[in-house]
């Protein structure tokens, strides 16, 4: 296709049509019989799902729900590692490759199903040698590694829930999910390995849990020569912990209910939240999205760029496509190190077919130039995806163009930590609208409201929400029932995801950006309060305002306006001192990239900042309603 057919093709009808072989060959084959099936009977949608894979016991009942509170596969059993592992190695898929790993010095690792069942039984045995029992909480702060991966599955093995940090989080930010998960067990490593240097994280692992009496054992992943000491009883290292284990251990029957994991994240308020997802819906739900959103095949290479810290490598590196009984690579380290070819040259080298990434890193490779992904060939995709924010047209082209090469479709996924599996996109045959997310996955049913919970006319913003349960929704927030029940109650009768979207005459669903004081920077999300308590914990600070404004790379960036306390002046240093200040905090992710001193806060009469007039100033907009301001 020529450029201009394309750009043609991008701003006046906005439709492009996924080749037909791809069509042809697709796990499903229409979306609207699909679809259909689904809605014709829900339960026997899902149960035919699930029958595909292995339960201890089945249910009495697919689904029992009184909103907000919703069961999947009432009373069934299962344990979700032996879908993952054994049902695999049983089948004749001991020696199929689980995992290509590599570093950024290129070094590899070949991880089969059989390989990484056996780590995953040692480990899972020493779990309970160490006194690790079924709903007991264990915190994983490690790198992206094989036993990052073997961690999570341990746990699950035993029925402990993992609760992963992301390993660029700092000391409070870690402490405070150790705390308040009361984690019995942290596991972690001595570095994680980033653009060719060693980050510590076991210092920051002993530093966040000072003090922590829950916390009976830190097993430590020594990488570096020489070794890292470890210090005191509490630590081990982590090959010496699995060393004499048994390569069996009998897993845990968990009820479909019981608690798989837990996953902080921020909302508007406050500190994150502890997101619960539970066994057997996020099994069956991230499960049927590989089959269907990824059109997983037996000989798919399949590689998800996300780092099991989120929620993207919960349910896409690990449950799903391990589930599923997919071939994945996975990559520690930065995406453009040592250089802007090392993501293609990866898939070149493994003939990657399914590449699942986010909108920053398309955008920032569209920056660096398409001389990089053209040194090497991509021959072998068939299939991307988009995760995390919206991509913007221009950068949905290129990656179509200059990644695809015109011929594989583009999955635009919308989801989040709290629905645990994609609820909008184009499935298979589905024309794609370069913007636009697309429509509800079978076995979802979404749409675009206002604040009454009335369908909006098309085209018209108002905020998406879902309107039936679905089996990889969250189940709890950690110890706040309130919180989960807010997300029911702010329109009536249906899950209100916090994003403003619009809904066009074909049922295509664009996602505009959060409806609530939550920015997303590079497709992680950030809570302005996090970042303005961080702030007003540095002594020169007196109070503190945080908005995201549009950033040509990440998305968002956050901007920060600060006034000082007396006897403060602003400068180039405490600028800095500020931006130290936040990283220590909560991480570089959430550092302002910009700060400005102010003498005045807009604040509503309660006192409350109005975030949303200091963005109007910012971005030259009009802020709107002033009739709350204080003056
Ligand atoms: C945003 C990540 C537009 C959205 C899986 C959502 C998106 C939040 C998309 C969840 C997309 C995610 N298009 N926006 N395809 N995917 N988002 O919990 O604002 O880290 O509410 O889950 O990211 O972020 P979370």
């Amino acid at each position: 296709m020529s450029e201009e057919k394309l750009q043609n093709l991008l701003h006046v009808s906005t439709v492009i049509n996924p080749p037909e072989s791809f069509v042809k060959n697709a796990n499903v084959k229409s979306y609207e019989e699909e679809y259909k099936k689904f809605l014709d009977n829900p339960e026997v949608f899902w149960a035919e799902v699930a029958e595909e894979l292995f339960w201890y016991r089945k249910w009495d009942k697919v689904l029992e729900w009184e909103l907000p509170y919703a069961k999947w596969f009432v009373n069934a059993q299962t344990n979700i590692t032996v879908n993952a592992l054994d049902r695999h190695v049983k089948n004749g898929k001991k020696n199929k490759v689980a995992f290509f790993w590599e570093d950024e010095f290129g070094n590899e690792k070949v991880v089969t199903y059989g390989s990484l069942y056996t780590l995953v039984n040692k480990l899972a045995n020493a779990l309970k040698r160490a006194g690790i029992k079924k709903g007991d909480r264990v915190v994983i702060y490690m790198p992206l590694v094989i036993e990052q991966v073997a961690a999570m599955l341990a746990c699950a093995r035993i029925g402990a829930v993992h609760s992963v940090v992301y390993a660029g989080f700092s000391v409070p930010a870690l402490r405070h999910r150790i705390e308040d998960a009361e984690a019995k067990m942290v596991i972690t490593a001595d570095v994680t390995i980033r653009r060719g240097r060693a980050i510590p994280l076991k210092q920051i692992v002993d530093e966040a849990i000072r003090d922590l009496e829950t916390v009976e054992k830190v097993v430590v992943l020594r990488r570096l020569k020489p070794r890292v000491d470890l210090i005191g009883e509490k630590e081990i290292d982590f090959y010496k912990f699995i060393e004499n284990e048994p390569s069996y251990c009998e897993p845990e029957v968990m009820d479909s209910e019981d608690p798989l994991f837990m996953l902080y994240t921020s909302g508007s308020t406050g500190k994150p939240k502890g997101v619960i997802h539970t066994t057997g819906g996020y099994m069956v739900g991230t499960y049927y999205s590989m089959k269907t959103v990824f059109d997983l095949k037996d000989d798919d290479i399949f590689w998800c760029t996300a780092d099991p810290g989120w929620i993207t490598g919960h349910s896409y590196i690990v449950y799903g496509p391990l589930v599923a009984g997919a071939t994945q690579v996975i990559a520690e380290g930065a995406p453009n190190y040592p250089d802007f070819g090392r993501w293609w040259k990866l898939i070149e080298k493994y003939g990657v077919t399914i590449f699942y990434t986010a909108p920053t890193a398309i955008r920032m490779f569209m920056r660096a130039g398409e001389e990089w992904p053209n040194k090497y060939d991509l021959s072998s995709l068939r299939l991307l995806g988009s995760v995390g924010e919206p991509i913007n047209p221009e950068a949905w082209l290129w990656y179509y163009k200059i990644i695809g090469k015109e011929k594989c479709p583009i999955v635009d996924t919308w989801w989040q930590t709290e629905t645990g599996a994609v609820m909008i996109t184009t499935i298979d045959g589905l024309p794609m609208k370069p913007g636009k997310a697309g429509k509800p996955v079978p076995g979802v049913i979404a749409d675009v409201v206002d604040k009454e919970g009335n369908p909006v006319e098309a085209d018209k913003g108002g905020f998406l929400v879902v309107k039936y349960p679905w089996p990889s929704m969250m189940r709890r927030i950690h110890k706040n029932p309130e919180k989960y029940e807010s997300y029911w109650k702010t329109i009536p009768n249906c899950y209100f995801a916090g994003d403003v979207a619009t809904k066009d005459a074909d049922g295509y669903i664009m996602i505009l950006g959060r409806a609530d004081d939550v920015i997303n920077v590079s497709g992680h999300r950030i809570g302005t309060m996090e970042v303005e308590s961080a702030l007003v914990s540095h002594p020169a600070v007196a109070e503190a305002a945080v908005i995201g404004k549009p950033d040509p790379v990440k998305g968002e960036a956050i901007k920060a306006f600060i006034i000082l306390k007396s006897g403060h002046e602003p400068s180039d240093k405490l600028i800095e001192d500020l931006k130290y200040h936040v990283r220590m905090e909560l991480g570089a992710l959430a550092v302002p990239s910009e700060i400005e001193f102010v003498d005045k806060l807009p604040k509503t009469r309660s006192g409350k900042i109005m975030r949303r007039v200091l963005k109007a100033k910012e971005l030259g907009m009009d802020p709107g309603d002033l009739s709350t301001l204080e003056d």
